[in-house]
């Protein structure tokens, strides 16, 4: 059970996932920040369905977010219809529980919009490289990331879904993406049966840096943090990671007409 107080909540949240307490000042919206520093994926949900007030409302609050260059790039596909739902599930067979989730998003890099102002007026687009696909897919990022912390505030649980870039040909077909729109993550959406435990994170010495970056830091908190984490977390990642994943990514986002140069 989490203590009562906001105060001591954020700080044994941060303990807990930091592996050193924060101190924990008072500030208006201290119990927003305790609840955003006890956050955890939730693959498990209750059926009930999110009202439709709240999913816009999330919306809304996720697409408020900054964005670069008040471009906003970012876009979000609600998958609404079952057959779709269940299309994209079935392309996932991994995570049985995604079919549980009232709701799904794809949240997307969107450069289609901005190129549709160009060709509105008339006027070639003069930036294709890598940094419009960038600032797309961190537009949809944010967005993505802004939405997570809204649904949590709001009592939800959320579970972003990178798999969905493993077929994304497919979803890209079934979404009817236009050029120049690519998935960047899914997310799974609904009120919590279940959270997974708090997740530890490396601590703030190997993460946070002050005016220069520390490697020595970094390589102190790497032999103390699979102690930390009771696990053999640089195992475990090298291990995953020893697998080649999605290299025909790249080539994906050049078939949608980004340039990656
Ligand atoms: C961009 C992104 C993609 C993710 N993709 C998946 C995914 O495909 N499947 C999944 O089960 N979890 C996915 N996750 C959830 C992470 O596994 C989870 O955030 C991480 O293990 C840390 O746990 P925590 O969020 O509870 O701290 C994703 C998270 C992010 C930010």
């Amino acid at each position: 059970m989490p203590a009562e107080n906001p105060s001591s909540r954020a700080a044994a949240a941060a303990a807990q996932r930091f592996g050193a307490a924060l101190r924990a000042p008072a500030l208006a919206q201290l119990d927003a920040l305790a609840a955003l520093n006890e956050r955890s994926v939730c693959r498990q949900y209750r059926p009930d369905p999110v009202p439709e007030d709240v999913v816009r409302l999330l919306c809304a609050t996720a697409l408020s977010a900054p964005t670069k260059s008040d471009l906003q790039q970012a876009s979000i596909v609600r998958v609404a219809d079952p057959a779709k739902k269940a299309a994209i599930c079935s392309l996932l067979p991994g995570s049985p529980w995604l079919a549980g989730a009232p709701e799904l998003f794809v949240f997307c890099a969107d450069g289609w919009r901005l190129r549709r102002l160009f060709a509105r007026k008339g006027v070639a687009f003069p930036n294709e490289h890598l940094d419009a696909f960038f600032n797309a897919s961190v537009d949809a990022a944010i967005a993505l990331s802004a939405f997570v912390s809204a649904a949590e505030l709001a009592g939800l649980g959320t579970c972003p879904i990178s798999q969905v870039r493993d077929h994304v040909e497919r979803i890209d077909a079934l979404l009817s993406l236009p050029d120049w729109v690519v998935p960047v993550a899914g997310l799974a959406l609904g009120y919590p049966e279940a959270k997974e435990p708090l997740s530890a994170r490396l601590s703030l010495s190997a993460t946070v840096h002050t005016d220069k970056y520390d490697v020595d830091a970094v390589e102190r908190e790497l032999d103390a943090y699979d102690a930390r984490r009771g696990k053999d977390w640089s195992g475990d990642k090298v291990k995953q990671y020893s697998r080649v994943l999605r290299a025909d990514f790249g080539a994906y986002v050049a078939r949608k007409r980004f340039k990656l140069t």
